[in-house]
């Protein structure tokens, strides 16, 4: 049932799709009729799960359960019409060398050579690819949503920490995993999210009333003019929509101000956190009993895993494991309490969040598909403007603002790729997040997406 990407003519799968366009929109069944993609780490009863490795799909067979998070979506109408191809347990592999066990699934923006992103890969190509599927589900820990977004020119979010239940989904980390959804259009996008994440009815009268804007690309710094001049646009309108002031705002250099006692610069506590939250958990949740089970049907034998994901695992290993993972645990923490009280991810009793934070996710840049990397060997360190949702827990979507021109190595003309901009606001802001983007849809501020090398028609 995984969605081969490169099959633009399925004409079965295209039948069955239209035999089933009865369902209308109701009360309680919100996303009738809506066809839905899902990443291949949630499970479902009655088929496999490959979770892009082959020794898992073969050892583990036919899932038992289906994940409560999919249940929800199919309990409000929507119809699952099959599993999409994700990086090998969730991790981050680069096309074409790293995926080994199966092939990258293909970005049909610019010269449809570009690297989709990724983890959900197969969920954010099919939004960008498929007129037929509106809409996908992937997850994200560390940008597995928001890079595909970006990449492919759709919507797609990562919640609030702890929006939903991950059960009966394979695991990177639980202090960091979410689930999120990709779709063309922010009126779906809006309209998904708030009927699938349970818990953020809020009361709120007003939207935030401070726009912060992060990067030097605002400034046209590493951008093209065309991407420097959507930007400039987007940026007006926003700040024109929210009645806001507008602020450029420095997330470092205010930590070395107003940081707690007794901890470093921002990038001593915060750069080895992801590493070891993510590589710890992953082998202590899936990796070791993989090997065990594996091994065990198997003569003793090792399971192939990917170049990165196995990186990642033995990286976590052998430099502290369980002990530094704690501690990781801990620099997060006081990273989120000093980003709630005296950072941007300020809560607010009227509008929930006290402000709106923007940066650029993707600037149109090429990120060609047939380039040749060198082997990963760690998983990723470092600390940078996208691991502030990850580890302060608060949600965030990335939207497409525009297109930037390239001269394309592949087909040797000019060619577009998306300009993506990732919004965000405190945890629990997640519905205040949707209204936005919606009443931007409304506004012509954020514009539905087509399907193939342009974003819009
Ligand atoms: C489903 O249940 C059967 C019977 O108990 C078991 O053999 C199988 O391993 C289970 N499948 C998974 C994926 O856990
Ligand atoms: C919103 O207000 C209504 C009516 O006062 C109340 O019943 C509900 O619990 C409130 N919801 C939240 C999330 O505060
Ligand atoms: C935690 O923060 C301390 C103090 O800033 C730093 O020295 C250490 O490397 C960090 N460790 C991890 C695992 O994040
Ligand atoms: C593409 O190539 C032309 C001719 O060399 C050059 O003038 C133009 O700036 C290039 N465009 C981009 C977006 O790099």
């Amino acid at each position: 049932m995984n969605l081969l990407l490169a099959d633009f003519t399925n004409k079965n799968l295209f039948n069955t799709v239209l035999s089933q366009l009865y369902y209308k929109s109701t009360v309680d069944k919100l996303l009738a009729g809506i066809y839905l993609g899902v990443k291949d780490i949630y499970y479902i009863k009655g088929i496999k799960t490959s979770s892009g490795n082959c020794a898992y799909y073969y050892l583990y067979r036919t899932q038992n359960n289906t994940s409560p998070a999919i249940q929800r979506l199919l309990d409000l109408g929507a119809v699952f019409v099959g599993k999409t191809g994700t990086v090998q347990f969730a991790n981050r592999d680069r096309p074409t060398d790293d995926w080994v066990d199966y092939h990258c699934p293909y970005n049909p923006r610019g010269d449809g050579y570009q690297a989709p992103g990724g983890s959900s890969s197969g969920s954010g190509a099919s939004i960008g690819a498929y007129s037929w599927l509106d809409a996908a589900i992937g997850s994200d820990t560390g940008g597995s949503m928001r890079s595909p977004a970006a990449q492919q020119g759709i919507y797609g979010n990562r919640p609030s920490t702890g929006a939903i239940s991950l059960d009966h989904v394979l695991p990177l980390s639980p202090a960091l995993d979410t689930a999120g959804i990709f779709t063309r259009t922010p009126s779906l996008w809006a309209k998904a999210t708030k009927a699938w994440y349970p818990d953020f009815a809020s009361n709120y009268t007003s939207l935030p009333s401070k726009l912060y804007l992060d990067g030097g690309e605002w400034d046209g710094e590493g951008v093209t003019p065309e991407a420097h001049t959507a930007l400039t646009t987007f940026a007006q309108k926003l700040e024109a929509y929210l009645h806001a002031k507008t602020t450029k705002i420095d997330v470092a250099g205010l930590w070395q101000e107003t940081h707690p006692e007794g901890s470093d610069s921002m990038g001593q506590l915060l750069d080895l956190s992801y590493a070891f939250i993510v590589s710890v958990d992953q082998f202590n949740l899936l990796g070791r009993s993989l090997f065990n089970d594996y091994g065990a049907a198997h003569g003793g034998r090792r399971p192939f895993v990917n170049p990165g994901p196995l990186a990642r695992w033995m990286w976590g290993q052998s430099n502290g494991a369980d002990a530094q993972h704690e501690i990781a645990l801990k620099n997060m923490t006081t990273f989120r309490d000093w980003w709630e009280t005296d950072g941007y991810g300020k809560a607010d009793p009227a509008s929930c969040s006290e402000g709106l934070i923007a940066y650029v996710y993707g600037s149109g840049s090429p990120d060609y598909r047939n380039t040749y990397h060198s082997p990963p060997t760690t998983p990723p360190l470092g600390f940078g403007t996208g691991r502030i949702s990850v580890l302060a827990g608060s949600p965030e979507v990335v939207v497409p603002i525009g297109e930037s021109p390239y001269n394309s190595t592949i087909s040797l003309q000019k060619e577009y790729l998306p300009v993506a901009v990732a919004l965000q606001m405190a945890r629990g802001s997640d519905n205040v997040l949707a209204d936005l983007v919606e009443g931007l849809g409304k506004e012509g501020i954020l514009k539905d997406v087509v399907t193939g090398p342009r974003i819009w028609e």
